[in-house]
């Protein structure tokens, strides 16, 4: 099942050119057990892309199967059950709290999809309790707390909706450096602990190289680039994706340069250290 875009192209309305975000868009999405970033420059399409993933937007052309339900589907119904198994996350979701107190906020989405009032509170608790949101702070109100608290809570009225995939629109963009790192360990824990497939959209190459499996580039609304990590990072031609390489990759090739220690690439900072302390030993 999952997500399969077979041609797939989109092109806002109102535009006084004929100009596609998204364009001729192949991708298969399996329902479990992937990370995968998308990445590209601002304007390449990335927001566009995931918004197709649970109806949000409707292809312009082409298709798109989303747990088996073609889109657009022929019964406007078909759709809420969509935006239940695929959880959208778009970029700064404070902007749309809105309840009262932060667990009513959190309640918001299982009651929307015909949850009771008890099963919605308990959907809820176990939610906020994933991203570390403390009872104590059940009933205060979503606008009294840090703004790394507030996307956590936006963040558990996705999580709420039990979806099976988890899509992330620059989750931890405008956050400091400890805010995005708590934020990804729970993205890391919720995709490990129940196979969860995760789709991060984010411009930190840092991130992506530590957490993510597999990675597409848009350039332009075209993929450039679908494929593992370690694929990317190595690419022949990697430098006309316009990205950055993470930084223990750009230490160690450094490290290669000028101290001839050998080029043996590491996603993250703590392979970065143990091999550099393995090599030290030599
Ligand atoms: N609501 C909209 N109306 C018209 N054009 C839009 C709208 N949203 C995005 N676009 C255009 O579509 C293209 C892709 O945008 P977007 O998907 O937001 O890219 P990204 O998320 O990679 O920055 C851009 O050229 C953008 O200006
Ligand atoms: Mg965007």
């Amino acid at each position: 099942m999952g997500i399969q875009f077979r041609n797939v192209s989109y092109a806002y309305k109102g535009l006084k050119v004929n100009y596609d975000a998204i364009k001729n868009i192949d991708l298969t999405i399996q329902p479990k057990g992937e990370f995968i970033a998308i990445v590209g420059q601002t304007g390449s399409g990335k927001s566009t892309l995931v918004q197709h993933m649970n109806a949000l937007l409707l292809p312009s052309s082409g298709e798109l199967t989303v747990f088996g339900q073609n889109l657009p589907p022929k019964k406007k119904e078909k759709i809420n059950f969509l935006r239940q198994k695929v959880g959208l996350v778009f970029q700064f979701p404070e902007y749309q709290l809105f309840e009262e107190t932060i667990l009513k906020d959190i309640m918001f989405g299982p009651k929307n999809f015909k949850s009771t009032e008890i099963e919605a509170t308990e959907k809820a608790k176990r939610a906020a309790s994933i991203v570390g949101i403390d009872e104590s702070l059940y009933e205060q109100s979503p606008f009294r707390i840090s703004g790394g608290q507030m996307r956590r809570v936006a963040v558990a009225g996705i999580l709420a909706m039990e979806p099976e995939i988890l899509v992330l629109d620059e989750p931890t963009r405008g956050l400091d450096p400890k805010g995005r790192r708590d934020l990804m360990k729970i993205f890391q824990g919720i995709h490990e602990d129940e196979d969860k497939t995760i789709i991060l959209i984010s411009h930190d190459m840092d991130l992506v190289s530590e957490y993510a499996k597999r990675v597409i580039v848009l350039d332009e609304g075209k993929i450039v680039f679908d494929g593992t990590k370690e694929e990317l990072f190595e690419h022949p031609n990697f430098f006309d994706f316009h990205l950055d390489l993470p930084t223990p990759l750009k230490i160690l090739k450094h490290l290669e340069k000028n101290l001839g220690i050998p080029y043996i690439p590491k996603y993250d900072f703590k392979s970065l250290l143990s091999y550099l302390k393995e090599v030290g030993h030599e």
